[in-house]
């Protein structure tokens, strides 16, 4: 098959096999993919990529379902201005991920941001039809501030695709934490 894609912010027209697994792919046409496993069966976590903003293990997604995708590997993610936001957080804290699993969480950490950018954007625009709502007014008022905790349970749920313990999770959710409020930040100085 031909596979149309954005790869770090390159498009490519690739002939592949459509059941080829994204890490080979990467493997092959992007030099600088540094995976460092190769067990193919979403146990270490090392593989993991952004689709379309989403944490994927690239082992496990096959070209069939990649036309059109946008994908960022940890190398071309480390160029972006979203991952100082991370770094911050790491050095603010006081904790990172072993250099092992760094790339893979630091990638994760990045999707959780997304998701929960995406949950407050819906949440803002239901909360226009209703603005005589104090609360829901407060409610979206932190939600662009960056001021709302972000729930334990969707950190454990996307942490899980990264089997290395080598972080407690109480630093990986200030971390987290901390590098929303920063995006938020960010974001509100440019609006
Ligand atoms: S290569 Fe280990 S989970 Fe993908």
């Amino acid at each position: 098959m031909r596979l149309t894609c954005n790869i770090n912010g390159s498009q490519y027209s690739l002939v592949v096999n459509s059941d080829k697994p994204l890490n080979q792919i990467l493997k092959e046409h992007i030099i600088s993919f540094a995976e460092n496993s190769q067990c193919m069966g979403a146990s270490c976590g090392n593989c993991i990529v952004l689709i379309n903003g989403n944490a994927a293990l690239s082992c496990l997604v096959p070209a069939f379902k990649l036309n059109g995708a946008s994908i960022l590997t940890f190398e071309g993610f480390q160029k972006t201005r979203f991952c100082h936001d991370i770094e911050r957080a790491y050095a603010d804290v006081g904790n990172q991920p072993c250099p092992q699993c760094y790339p893979s969480k630091t990638i994760i950490i990045e999707s959780i941001l997304n998701k929960v950018d995406k949950e407050n954007q819906n949440r803002i625009s239901g909360f226009r039809g209703d603005q005589t709502s104090s609360a829901a007014n407060e409610q979206a008022a932190r939600s662009r501030s960056g001021a709302g905790a972000i729930s334990s349970e969707m950190i454990a749920r996307e942490m899980a695709m990264s089997s290395c313990q080598c972080i407690e999770v109480s630093d990986l959710e200030k971390i987290i934490n901390l590098a929303y409020k920063y995006r938020s930040r960010r974001r509100a100085r440019r609006s």
